[in-house]
């Protein structure tokens, strides 16, 4: 499974929260082209009915205050207005999760990435997996500015607000690769906050979580050895973690990172919120200029030699 790009929708809905809110969207459509086309005739039929007759020289009589029809039109749209509440209502119930359940992840947007923590200890980002036909509650948070989060095939569009946090409901009713964005202005890299939801069967799900939290095997490889040395050794890991993935080793290091967990970075399908493809070539290009590739986010180009670059994809390769 691979991104081609955003292809959700909304009209083309994946799981039943999003086929609630594709109804509403129908419901309403139906019923407002219903009114449109009794207007347009009501209006066309005055029109031609009453125009004025040849050689007509006097105004037609003026009338005003008819009580029948003045309740008509009261009643007519209110009646509309409280159809679409209650359609509204209902697809508001069946798309949002109860206020008071626990989320199953959280994701938190930060500029310009998403941050993905499972309840289960697992720590991502970018690049949420679920299992499929199972109605997980997603947290939503922010650690800057306002963001918002967006599957279309999926889920609502949600606000990540600062100080605040929201739930939505994810759940696909199809394995598949689901494609989403952010989708409330947030800066210069508001374009590069894709999101990759990526549903499969319950095992493959475990085994996939399985993965995740355990700990990145040790590199072996020599340059992959050199590759975690400078690591280390540079100020990489004061924005990245690796292998702290499970909670227990996070204990040393608290706070948020500023950067992705890197701990299976090889596993992820997209470099920098899917601004690139998550191949040695790319990631070479990523580390020696992403300034140039996504300019404004807080990736510096830390000056890398060759050398570094080739050692520290190695290094990325191995955290599989
Ligand atoms: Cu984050 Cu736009």
């Amino acid at each position: 499974m691979t991104i081609t790009g955003i292809s959700g929708t909304p009209l083309d809905p994946r799981s039943p929260q999003a086929q609630a809110i594709a109804d509403l969207f129908v419901d309403t459509l139906i019923l407002c082209g219903i009114i449109f086309a009794i207007v347009t005739m009501l209006v066309g039929y005055a029109v031609f009915r009453f125009r004025a007759k040849k050689d007509e020289k006097t105004p037609p009589p003026q009338i005003e205050g008819n009580t029948r029809l003045e309740i008509g039109w009261t009643v007519a749209p209110l009646v509309v207005l409280v159809v679409i509440f209650g359609l509204t209502m209902r697809a508001a119930s069946s798309s949002d999760p109860p206020p008071d359940r626990e989320p199953d992840l959280t994701v938190i947007a930060h500029q310009w990435w998403w941050e993905v923590k499972y309840k289960s200890g697992v720590v991502t980002a970018n690049e949420i997996h679920i299992p499929t036909n199972k109605a997980l509650v997603v947290g939503i948070e922010t650690a800057d500015v306002i963001h918002d989060f967006w599957v279309p095939d999926l889920a609502r569009k949600i606000d990540a607000v600062p100080g605040r946090s929201s739930a939505i409901w994810m759940q696909a009713s199809a394995p598949g690769a689901y494609t989403g964005a952010c989708a409330e202005y947030c800066g210069a890299q508001h374009a590069w906050m894709r999101i990759l939801v990526i549903a499969e069967s319950p095992e493959e799900y475990a085994a996939w979580e399985q993965k995740m939290l355990a700990r990145p095997a040790t590199p072996t490889e020599e340059a992959a050895v050199r590759g975690e040395k400078s690591f280390q050794a540079m100020t990489c890991v004061r924005c990245h973690a690796v292998g702290q993935a499970g909670g227990a080793a996070n204990a040393a290091e608290p706070g948020p990172r500023a950067g992705p967990d890197l701990s299976h970075l090889a596993a992820r399908q997209t470099l920098g919120a899917g601004v690139a493809k998550n191949t040695p070539d790319e990631l070479a290009r990523w580390l020696k200029h992403p300034q140039e590739i996504k300019p404004g986010s807080h990736m510096p180009d830390l000056q890398l030699t060759d050398a570094q670059v080739k050692d520290l994809v190695a290094y990325f390769g191995s955290l599989k």
